[in-house]
């Protein structure tokens, strides 16, 4: 029998974003300051394909059946499949996942579903280019779409568009971020910026409410947005069928409607720290064991115990610069 997961909440945890690297060929304002986070760290310093390979297996048999691959961009860094090749096999690995920001992904979807990836979410904040390069402080909107329709292509499925709302920025492309989604046969969810590390904290006052969206949502469509009862939507997001449609649309509210009680997940860094909420400090680190020589027991008792750890929530609202140690791009989100 499989082990499990379980919290101190009565939460499973089945579900680990890892990331791959901090470094990341965009810099959005939300994410990360503009000089960047830190110089490039030394190679030795992040974990080897193998070390997150056996982390994630140690995971897996602990009952995790879903890994999502992050960054900073996890495109960054090179030969990713190679990694998604070694994970593939473990036993309960039921879904292996990509969050990116699809500038590289024209050239690497194809290896990545070879590989074994099924889905990704890609960031796309704005459709224009100007501003679409503005908000990533050089990002290429072309290389991004052309990204889109590569992974459309070969299969990834689904594909999701992930839009970081922010008022007077790009709040007026909310309409035309609901057709492209359209367009594409894709579910586009809309975030509320958090204010996670300095950089999210800076653009709070750009904060716009899930409600607003949806209220504007609806009327653009001219119908009604209807709760999804999916169960597979079980996730940070909340999706709504446009009726009479197929289409979906989603929103993320993790500072007006937290989704705490719910969550299923913990996030590895690239650097080996086991990040247990990402909005509180905890967290563990997993690198140092590993590279002392724990054998995979060792490192699975590591891990229970850091999961009875885990805090029951964040407390974004009532305390908005709590998270000033770390950066979202060193999380992956
Ligand atoms: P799905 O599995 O497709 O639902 O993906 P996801 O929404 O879990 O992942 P994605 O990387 O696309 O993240 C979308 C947004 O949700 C980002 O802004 C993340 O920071 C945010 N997010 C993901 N997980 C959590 C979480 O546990 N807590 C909070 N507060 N935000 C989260
Ligand atoms: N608030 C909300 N979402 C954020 N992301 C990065 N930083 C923030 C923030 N401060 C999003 C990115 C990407 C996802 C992984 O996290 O836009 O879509
Ligand atoms: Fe890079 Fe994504 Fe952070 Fe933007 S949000 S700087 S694309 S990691």
């Amino acid at each position: 029998m499989r082990n499990e997961l379980i919290d101190p909440f009565n939460r499973k945890i089945e579900y680990v974003r890892v990331s791959v690297t901090d470094l990341c060929n965009y810099r959005c304002g939300y994410c990360m300051p503009e000089q960047g986070v830190h110089p490039d760290g030394h190679h030795k310093e992040y974990l080897s394909y193998e070390e997150l390979a056996r982390i994630i297996k140690v995971f897996t048999k602990l009952g995790v059946s879903k890994i999502r691959l992050t960054g900073g961009e996890p495109l960054v860094r090179k030969r990713l499949h190679e990694l998604v090749e070694m994970i593939k096999p473990y036993e309960g690995l039921e879904d292996i996942a990509l969050s990116t920001n699809a500038h590289y992904l024209d050239r690497e979807a194809e290896a990545l579903v070879k590989a074994g990836v099924n889905r990704c979410n890609i960031s796309i904040d704005s459709l224009r280019p100007q501003r679409f390069k503005n908000i990533t402080r050089g990002g290429d909107l072309e290389k991004v779409l052309a990204g889109v329709d590569k992974a459309l292509e070969v299969g990834m499925k689904p594909v999701k568009f992930n839009m970081v709302v922010m008022k007077g920025t790009n709040d007026d492309e909310i309409e035309a971020m609901v057709d492209y989604g359209i367009e594409k046969g894709v579910e586009v969810r809309f975030i509320e910026t958090m204010p996670i590390g300095p950089a999210g904290v800076s653009m709070m006052d750009q904060h716009y409410a899930a409600e607003k969206i949806l209220k504007r949502i609806k009327a653009h469509v001219g119908a009604d947005l209807l709760p999804s009862t999916d169960r597979s939507d079980a996730g940070p997001a909340r999706n709504f069928h446009i009726a009479g449609t197929n289409a979906r649309i989603g929103v993320i509210s993790a500072v007006s409607n937290h989704f705490c009680d719910t969550c299923n997940r913990v996030r590895l860094t690239a650097r080996g720290v086991l990040a247990l909420c990402l909005g509180q400090e905890d967290s563990v680190d997993l690198r140092s064991p590993l590279r002392d020589g724990v054998s995979d027991e060792e490192l699975e008792q590591i891990i229970i115990a850091a999961i009875a750890k885990k805090p029951e929530r964040h407390f974004f609202r009532e305390n908005v610069h709590n998270i000033e140690f770390r950066q979202m791009v060193q999380l992956g989100g």
